[in-house]
């Protein structure tokens, strides 16, 4: 079966049918799939039942995988991985630890790990098990959010530096090892420009990573919380964003050079279980 991409008809995203990713992908098809994901930069699959062996296998036809992050203080070492390039998220609570990250709550918008110096240019996530309702995925179009920021925005954005805090996760937990920020010029994490060009579509993108201790370099503390305020505003608009919603065996790999997501809660006495990867990527310019 020929491999067809069909456009979510939103901002950003496409769904590919025709494609077992189970098995190798030969390099006519792996070329048509890489050019639909720079065309789309979300892409959706369903149906497809992977183990972590093949979610590796897949994801480095992509690129080396990066090993997973830190997740919050009470999960420290009680993720049971079978490989340590597996992020499990889920709610699910086995013999009194959690077997993955983020619980049932809300993950506000962001860009995986742009908290460090060469954080992934994407993420591959797998459905295993889902709720009746919530828990579905947003996604947001970084490029169309700069394309029509306004004028005086984008002349406060330009050559600008923004520090990305590396010490909550997304859904506001402190991770393992890290302290509260109390003054966000002091954040730890990793600076990145505000403005960043990807390096296969040559595209612009705004670059925020998350609202949460975001701080732009350089600025006193009440302009830099006004400015990513206003851009955090602009670019979460319903007009540059998509939304997702999972059935088992649904694959999802995004482009983090160029997108933002979040994450609804769901009801907590129901499971979700989803298994992701990471594509290593390099310094953001
Ligand atoms: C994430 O990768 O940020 C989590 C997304 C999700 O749980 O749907």
């Amino acid at each position: 079966m020929a491999m067809e991409v069909i456009p979510t008809g939103a901002a950003l995203g496409a769904e590919v049918r025709g494609l077992d990713l189970t098995g190798p992908l030969d390099a006519e098809a792996f070329d048509a799939l890489q050019q639909a994901w720079y065309d789309h930069s979300v892409l959706l699959f369903r149906g497809q039942s992977l183990s972590d062996d093949a979610l590796i296998a897949f994801s480095e036809n992509f690129g080396a995988l990066d090993i997973a992050p830190a997740s919050a203080t009470d999960m420290a070492g009680t993720q049971e991985k079978s490989r340590p390039e597996i992020w499990i998220i889920s709610n699910v609570v086995e013999d009194g630890k959690p077997i993955g990250a983020l619980g049932d709550k809300e993950a506000e918008w962001h860009t995986d790990m742009s908290y460090v110096a060469e954080p992934p240019m994407a993420s591959v996530l797998h459905s295993l098990e889902i709720p009746k309702a919530g828990g579905d995925t947003s996604f947001g179009n970084m490029y169309k959010a700069l394309e029509t920021l306004p004028d005086d925005l984008r002349r406060e954005i330009e050559n600008r530096i923004a520090n990305h805090d590396s010490s909550m996760t997304s859904v506001g937990e402190l991770r393992a090892g890290a302290g509260a920020v109390v003054d966000v010029r002091n954040a730890p994490g990793a600076k990145h420009p505000m403005v960043r060009v990807h390096p296969a579509t040559g595209g612009k993108a705004l670059y925020l990573g998350r609202r949460m201790n975001g701080y732009v370099e350089g600025m006193d503390v009440a302009a830099s919380e006004k400015l990513l305020d206003a851009l955090w505003a602009h670019c979460t608009k319903p007009e540059f964003t998509w939304t997702h919603q999972w059935r088992v065996g649904d694959l999802l790999i995004w482009d983090n050079r160029c997108t933002i997501h979040r994450r609804d809660s769901f009801n907590g006495s129901e499971r979700r279980v989803m298994h992701r990867t990471q594509i290593k990527g390099g310094v953001p310019v």
